[in-house]
């Protein structure tokens, strides 16, 4: 990668055009909107809100099947490949089996990387809960994966769980050899207390933004304590100083999602730059001397 930021999964991520231009305004890898087998239509609108420290959004997972994301992956990584930018392929599906189906459907496209969904707080009751809720279950998954790709695979996790460290250790006991830590905050609930309804066409939805960067700072710091692999640090990162945080906790990469909505696609640049401007000011010459960094007494 040419430098650690990561378009995270969910904006931006699908068409290979605009995963392009993410990747020429600076993003050191590019993560797709999560692909499930089928098409799917996502949530009503309104989808997504922004209510001041942060987002919320109940999107619904939508996306056009993975046949035709395998053309977009495809393509984005013709383009991308000059560019020495990586494309990371999410994938979502409803069952265990599922993600090993997917998985061998994905592979099709080559991506670099595949990043596996199992932490999405927008599902119906029908799931009953996140596979991301149970090592178990998470493990399984991971192992359904792995058994169908070579390429090296990312385990998304949520924060919505009391030992997040837990599940990391059972997924890297399943063959997982990175994570992506966090997922949406929630779910979480705005009303309009004009019409007393929820802001969501859905109701409730996951949170994003710097709202939720703390608790993101110390799943990252929890799990880089626990296990010895990759982490990409994702969940309110907008900055170089928000990047030398996750560093710090251990992060390898970050990943960057809503801060494009105040800063643009332009942060990818800008917050690689900011990142140098630390480095320097603190006698840094790579990313390895500030991993782990972070002084924590307890
Ligand atoms: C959606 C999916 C996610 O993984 C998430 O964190 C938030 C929203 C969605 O598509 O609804």
């Amino acid at each position: 990668m040419p430098n650690p930021t990561v378009l995270a999964s969910g904006v931006l991520g699908l068409s290979h055009a605009v995963l392009g231009r993410v990747a020429r305004s600076g993003a050191g890898a590019v993560t797709t909107k999560s692909c499930s087998l089928k098409p799917r239509p996502g949530y009503p609108n309104p989808t997504i809100l922004h209510w001041g420290p942060g987002l919320i959004n109940a999107v619904g997972l939508s996306n056009p099947g993975v046949e035709v994301m395998v053309e977009e992956i495809q393509e984005a990584k013709a383009l991308l490949k000059p560019l020495g930018v990586p494309v990371i392929a999410s994938i979502f599906a409803d069952t265990i089996y599922d993600f090993g189906t997917i998985t061998r459907f994905i592979s099709e496209a080559e991506p670099d990387i595949i990043e596996v969904n199992v932490s999405c707080p927008n599902l119906d009751d029908r799931y009953q809960q996140m596979f991301a809720a149970d090592p178990y279950v998470s493990a399984q998954v991971t192992r359904r994966v792995k058994r169908y790709t070579d390429a090296p695979v990312l385990v998304k996790l949520s924060p919505n769980v009391t030992h997040i460290a837990k599940i990391a250790e059972a997924v890297v006991e399943a063959g997982a050899d990175g994570i992506t830590a966090i997922n949406s905050v929630g779910p979480g609930l705005i009303l309009d207390v004009e019409t007393r309804r929820p802001v969501l066409a859905h109701g409730t939805g996951g949170l994003t933004g710097p709202a939720i960067r703390p608790v993101a700072v110390r799943c990252v710091h929890d799990i880089c304590r626990a296990v010895d692999v990759p982490v990409v640090a994702t969940g309110g990162v907008s900055s170089g100083r928000d990047i030398v945080e996750m560093l710090l906790v251990g992060a390898t990469a970050v990943g960057i999602g809503s801060a494009i909505q105040h800063r643009g696609i332009r942060v990818f640049e800008e917050a690689s730059r900011e990142l140098e401007t630390y480095m320097r000011a603190h006698g840094h010459d790579s990313l390895a001397s500030l991993r782990g960094g972070a002084v924590i007494e307890h």
